[in-house]
């Protein structure tokens, strides 16, 4: 680019995922119905009676939802929402902090909630289930407990990986805990075609549809994959059609079904080097270079639900369905 074409560069709002394409209300919040209706009952009881609605656990895989998902929640009661994440309380004095700040029905929001440690969850306990924070002063023999009164308040809690909870914590909500679960294609078209909206781009509904069967039945991963394709659009000066969507998934390595290299690089280890497994976690991860705990949270849990992978006591097992693909 020359001098002469250089533009001034502004905040690209348009741009920001989740200030603008997170949907504020519950009916663009697309999908997930059976977790959203239990949620809409909840919160307007709790509302009408003037309590602080139960707590509520949420979970399931990147992208389908959760912190959008907390926002509806505190918008729907009216409250302020509190944000913050398992890693980011390292000690009691974090949480008792914020516990006491909160107003009388807020939310508390803590994302990665299996991220927090033993000592803090045990004082979180008596918080969830009574609303009361007991704080330890002195050391040795001198030792007391003070027990404060909280504001009564609304925990929501986030996590990819339910199984590290432990049961005691699990047990605390109340409210109840919902998996959210992966989008259908339709779902998905109707989320990428509000996208498309709100991004101001043309693109032709079959070029729609093309993404939604290749974004792991992942609105954020759909949302990434409509903006690639209109960069490309952009550059190119025309709408997103098919062509436009062949070459950007070709560009970003993403197949037919809508595997990137690291999924299939899973599936090509399982397959070729260990004869289509048991093969371990630890083993997998190895050979990918990737984390296992990236590999357990954010590649599985979708080559299972398309039927390329499956977990069993022994270590991972590919399967049919997944050789016949790779092969081809
Ligand atoms: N049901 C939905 N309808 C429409 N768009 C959605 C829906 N769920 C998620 N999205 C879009 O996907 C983006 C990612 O969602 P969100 O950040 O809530 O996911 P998450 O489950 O919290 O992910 P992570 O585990 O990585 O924190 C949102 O900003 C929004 O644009
Ligand atoms: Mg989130």
């Amino acid at each position: 680019m020359s001098d002469s074409e250089k533009k001034e560069i502004t905040r690209d709002d348009a741009n920001n995922l989740d200030r603008t394409l997170r949907p504020q209300t519950w009916e663009e919040y697309i999908g997930q119905s059976k977790t959203k209706e239990n949620l809409r009952i909840l919160l307007t009881a709790a509302k009408e009676r003037g309590h602080a609605a139960e707590h509520i656990l949420l979970y399931g895989p990147p992208g389908l939802g959760k912190t959008t998902l907390a926002n509806l929640v505190s918008k729907t009661l009216g409250t302020n929402m509190k944000v913050t994440s398992g890693p980011a309380i390292e000690r009691v004095g974090d949480l008792a902090a914020i516990l006491t700040n909160l107003s009388p029905g807020d939310v508390l929001f803590i994302d990665e909630i299996h991220r927090l440690s033993k000592s803090i969850e045990e004082v979180l306990y008596p918080a969830m289930e009574s609303g009361v924070l007991d704080i330890i002063i002195g050391k040795g023999p001198s030792a007391r407990t003070v027990q404060l009164e909280l504001p009564p308040f609304t925990m929501v809690a986030a996590t990819t990986r339910i199984s590290l909870l432990s049961s005691p914590l699990r047990s605390r909500f109340s409210g109840g805990t919902f998996r959210l679960d992966f989008y259908t294609d339709d779902e998905i078209a109707t989320i990428l075609k509000r996208s498309a909206e709100l991004l101001g781009v043309d693109a032709s509904s079959s070029a729609l549809d093309q993404i939604s069967k290749r974004c792991r039945a992942t609105p954020r991963t759909a949302n990434y994959l409509l903006k690639r394709c209109r960069d490309l659009a952009q550059l190119e000066n025309v709408e997103i059609d098919n062509e436009i969507i062949n070459r950007t998934f070709e560009l970003l390595e993403i197949d037919s079904i809508g595997l990137g290299k690291t999924d299939r690089a899973v599936l090509e280890i399982i397959i070729n080097k260990f004869n289509g497994g048991p093969v371990g976690l630890n083993t997998i991860a190895a050979a990918t270079g990737e984390e296992p705990s990236t590999i357990e949270d954010v590649i599985e849990p979708y080559l299972i639900r398309h039927g390329l992978l499956e977990r069993t006591p022994r270590g991972r097992v590919s399967t049919h369905t997944a050789v016949s693909h790779i092969e081809n």
